[in-house]
Parts: structure tokens; sequence; C-alpha cells
């Protein structure tokens, strides 16, 4: 069965743009329902337990100095088909290749500062959701 969750943060690039309310209106526009949101600073540690699964790649040390540089938006979308959809509307990791009126192509700056995450799979969502928020901080 597919999820109706999925998780998302607008990055520090797109934060310091100022570019959260555009985000969240084309997020609210696709379909999708806020369900939980919180503005939060990820230390150092926070963002690599967030990556774990990156932490063998060349650019892990990158993704979690730029992941904790700044402020981020994390939030919880519910939508039927919401991790797929949410990809979809998020684009390509790389803006240069991100289908036109997606979020990454108006918003991100590059492939390493590229505006937002979504989560890749419904386990994943799972469990980056509960690493962001407790359950009584979601209203779905
Ligand atoms: P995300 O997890 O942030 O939604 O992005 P994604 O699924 O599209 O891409 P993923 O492969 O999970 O990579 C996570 C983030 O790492 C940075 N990255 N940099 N320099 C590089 O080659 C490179 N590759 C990935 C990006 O910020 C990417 O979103
Ligand atoms: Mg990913």
């Amino acid at each position: 069965m597919a999820s109706n969750r999925t998780f998302t943060m607008i990055k520090p690039d797109a934060v310091a743009d100022g570019h959260i309310g555009a985000i969240l209106a084309k997020i609210n526009e696709a379909g999708f329902r806020i369900i939980a949101m919180k503005m939060t600073h990820l230390s150092r540690q926070k963002a690599e337990g967030f990556y774990e699964v990156h932490k063998e790649r060349p650019f892990f040390g990158e993704l979690t100095a730029f992941m904790s540089s700044g402020p981020i938006v994390a939030a919880v979308l519910e939508k039927e088909n919401a991790v797929a959809d949410f990809r979809t509307l998020i684009g390509a990791t790389d803006p240069a290749k991100a289908a036109p009126g997606t979020i990454r192509a108006l918003y991100a700056r590059n492939m390493g500062e590229n505006a937002v995450h979504g989560s890749d799979s419904d386990e994943n969502a799972a469990i980056e959701v509960a690493y962001h928020f407790a359950a009584t901080e979601i209203f779905g």
C-alpha cells in the first residue's frame, strides 16, 4: 500500500534566498496538505544522522556542512502517492536537469544547494518524519 505521507526540508540555500513562501505555495497548489512544520537549525551531528545512508559518499562532508549552515524548514506532507508525487514536484537532484516548473528548477542554486529534500521511499519517509517530529507535533 502506498503511504500518504512524505517528509521535506526547505534547505538553507532556499531559506537564505527568501523562497520559503513560494515553495510552500507550490506544495499547496500541488495538492499536498502540510500536517507538521517547523523552522529549525540542524546541528552538524543531526545533519550527519539524517544523511547517514550517504556517509561513504564523497560529498558527505560538504552535504552535512551545508545542511547545518543555516536554518531550514522541515515539514510532513500528506497526499495520495505522496512520496512519488513530491519527487516529481521537486525535480531532479541537479537543478540543471530538473524539469521546467519544478521546485529545484525554479529555486535551487546547484547540485549541492538544491533548495529542497524529498523522501525517496515510504520506508524512509516514516524514518525521516520520526527523526524530526514527535507524534504530538503531527496533525494528520
Ligand atoms: P534529497 O535526498 O536531498 O532529497 O536529494 P536526492 O534524493 O535528489 O539526492 P541524494 O542522492 O539523496 O543526495 C542527497 C543530497 O546530497 C547532495 N548531493 N551532492 N555533489 C554531488 O555529487 C552530490 N550528489 C548529491 C544533494 O544536495 C542531494 O540533494
Ligand atoms: Mg535522497
